[in-house]
């Protein structure tokens, strides 16, 4: 890489930003990180991608990938590049010009926001702040993050935020495997601390993305992230609350949200599955109630949400249950399978997918579990979940032999008429399976 003396103003920052010599620094290569890393390679710039991970360093260096929706040739050919390095080594930090942090934000055992990522890479940087370095922060968390647990540690430094360094929050609005929309194409709203900041931070996503969304502070911002996936998660909480209404009175939700979404305003269509999955909608929304009930405000359409969606795996249980007993047989010793095991369609990404406790569940009740997932080979152990189970071949024979088929996740693969000519009972609760095929019984759920 070439060296360059760093920039220490604003205006020596934007400038060296526009020339596509600001070096800038990604922190967390992962789902949200790592397409920004290629994004900004793409533009020209010096590129610094930082991970505690060094399986995940080592590979990208080596130009191999670990995430499936970004194939190895993007990957090998953006690291070929001498301007791009990935690495464990903190201290280089100093060399960016601009650094992104894309760090994870999990929630604690009592569903309270975990900002220990965060914290850490906050001090990660604090060490090494000088003049003339924008910081933004990309990771989903509650509105005042960035003013409350980054500032103070920066500030502690002696360096002036909006004259030294520059501090503000943009929000990552990934939906990975989505064809049409990408992080260039996806407008990016973008709040700073102060006038600086933001021009700073304006500049430097323009410089890789098509639309900026500049809004007056982070709070603004980090609420605008929250508002987007909250709404999501209580909009899905209410369909699979009218799938469990609509199905007692022997009507299909799918069927009715296929006719209301024929009115061209004032409708937009959820779909209803066997609970929320992924890094985002099933854990996000908790982030505010924490955050409210700090002003004795509570959330209580979040909180409705989150009980609606979580009892879901449970409904779905129940209903494979009736069905297998309807079927003449007992739940305990059954052989049941689960179609899907990641959170999402063609996608390999399991994040709090619904399926592993649809499969604990219904070994808890004594069924003999397997799954079915071509994106994901083998069930990895996750904080909260260890199968021990490897997918079975994705063929009409190999899932033919099972007492119940549950379908969980609606990959295009599982929509092959010609995949259930074996099966006899089938529990789906995408919608996905093919009626009218001999012999199959198909059982919503
Ligand atoms: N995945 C999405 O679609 C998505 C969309 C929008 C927002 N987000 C948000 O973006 C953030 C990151 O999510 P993600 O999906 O990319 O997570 P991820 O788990 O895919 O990646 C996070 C990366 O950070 C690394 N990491 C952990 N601690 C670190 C540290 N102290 N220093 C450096 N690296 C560290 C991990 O090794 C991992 O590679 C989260 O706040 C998430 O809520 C994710």
């Amino acid at each position: 890489m070439t060296t360059m003396a760093a920039p220490q103003t604003l205006d020596a920052l934007l400038d060296s930003i526009r020339a596509r010599t600001a070096r800038v620094g990604v922190i967390g290569l992962g789902y949200v990180g790592l397409p920004l890393v290629l994004l900004f390679e793409d533009a020209g710039f010096p590129v610094l991608g930082f991970d505690v991970d060094t399986k995940k360093t080592d590979m990208l260096n080596r130009g191999e990938t670990y995430i499936r929706h970004i194939g190895r040739e993007r990957i090998a050919k953006a690291f070929a590049n001498e301007r791009v390095f990935a690495t464990a080594d903190f201290d280089r930090l100093a060399e960016c010009d601009a650094i992104l942090i894309c760090v994870p934000t999990p929630l604690g055992t009592h569903r309270e926001p975990d900002l220990k990522y965060i914290r850490i890479t906050a001090e990660q940087i604090a060490l090494r702040l000088r003049p003339g370095q924008l910081i933004v922060l990309e990771s989903t968390t509650y509105p005042g993050t960035t003013r409350e647990e980054l500032l103070p540690r920066f500030e502690a430094r002696g360096l002036v935020c909006g004259r030294d360094f520059f501090l503000g929050f943009s929000p990552e609005r990934e939906d990975p495997g989505n064809e049409r929309f990408n992080t260039k194409n996806i407008p990016k709203v973008v709040g700073g601390i102060d006038a600086p900041s933001m021009s700073a931070a304006a500049e430097l996503y323009g410089a890789i993305i098509d639309h900026i969304v500049p809004v007056s502070s982070p709070e603004v911002a980090e609420s605008a992230k929250l508002l987007e996936n909250i709404f999501r998660a209580v909009n899905i909480a209410l369909v699979n609350e009218m799938k469990v209404v609509f199905e007692r009175m022997g009507i299909d939700v799918w069927e009715v949200i296929d006719a209301a979404k024929t009115k061209p305003f004032g409708f937009m269509p959820f779909y209803p599955g066997p609970g929320l999955g992924g890094h985002c909608i099933p854990l996000d929304p908790f982030y505010l109630t924490w955050k409210a009930a700090e002003t004795g405000t509570w959330a209580r359409f979040i909180e409705l949400a989150g009980e609606i969606n979580t009892a879901m795996p449970r409904y779905v249980v129940d209903r494979t249950v009736e069905a297998v007993n309807q079927h003449g047989k007992s739940i305990v010793g059954a052989t049941v399978l689960v179609m899907g095991l990641s959170y999402k369609p063609d996608i390999d990404d399991d994040r709090e997918s619904p399926s592993f406790e649809l499969i604990e569940m219904l070994q808890e009740r004594g069924a003999a579990m397997s799954y079915c997932d071509p994106f994901v080979p083998v069930a990895r152990r996750g904080r909260k979940h260890d199968l021990g189970l490897e997918s079975i071949a994705c063929t009409a024979d190999a899932i033919g032999k099972y007492d119940a088929v549950v379908v969980s996740t609606p990959h295009t693969q599982f929509k092959d008429p010609a995949l259930w000519s074996q099966v006899r009972l089938a529990v789906d609760t995408r919608n996905i399976v093919p009626r009218g095929v001999a012999g199959l019984d198909v059982v919503r759920a």
